[in-house]
């Protein structure tokens, strides 16, 4: 366990679990995501960067609340723009009935410091600026998803100063692992 959550604003009646996501909890996590995200989400251009490469084990958690269910999951892969490392973030779901509680942020947070803590130095993702920019994150100018995707909602956050300065041109998959410890 690395941390626990008020499932109410201010309220520590029910307690949320965060930890570090097990093999185990796979399928629980794919279920989560296919209840908060529209049909069809494994089309969207960012799983065309997770295709057969495993995510970053020391970057997925999990929360879940005092009887076992879970509330909230975050996953990230490692993508590559020329022989730059990048982490991508997501994908990242709270269960509807935990929403607006704080969650995503915790959850973003914890991601965020870890990989800090491993060593990574940029991280982008594929979401809605007015959500992220909270996180730190902004829209990345010349970086390129493999389409479709709105060049708006590709945004980027340095975890250490200048790491995006001249990292431009198109995101790739991983065929080996630069930075993953
Ligand atoms: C996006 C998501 C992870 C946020 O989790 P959460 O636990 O509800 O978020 P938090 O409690 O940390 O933050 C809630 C705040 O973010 C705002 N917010 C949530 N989603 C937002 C969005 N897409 N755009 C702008 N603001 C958003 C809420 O209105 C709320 O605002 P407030 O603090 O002013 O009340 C969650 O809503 C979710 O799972 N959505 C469906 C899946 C999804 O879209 N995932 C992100 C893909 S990029």
């Amino acid at each position: 366990m690395v941390g626990q959550f008020p499932a109410q604003k201010g309220s520590w009646e029910a307690v949320l679990d965060l930890r570090k996501e097990r093999k185990d909890d796979w399928w629980e996590v794919e279920a989560l995501f296919d209840h908060c995200f529209a049909p069809g989400r494994e089309a969207l251009s960012s799983y065309r960067l997770r295709d057969d490469v495993s995510p970053i084990s020391n970057l997925c958690f999990v929360a879940h609340d005092a009887l076992g269910v879970l509330g909230g999951a975050i996953r990230s892969w490692e993508v590559v723009i020329g022989d730059k490392p990048v982490l991508l973030l997501g994908p990242v779901a709270v269960h509807p009935t935990r929403q607006a509680e704080g969650l995503g942020g915790l959850l973003i947070n914890e991601l965020l410091a870890q990989a800090e803590s491993d060593g990574w130095t940029r991280v982008m993702l594929v979401g809605d600026y007015p959500y992220y920019r909270r996180f730190g994150f902004s829209k990345l100018e010349n970086v390129t998803m493999p389409p479709p995707t709105n060049p708006d909602r590709v945004l980027g956050r340095a975890l250490i100063g200048g790491a995006w300065d001249g990292v431009t041109g198109t995101v790739n998959k991983i065929t080996v692992s630069l930075l993953d410890p």
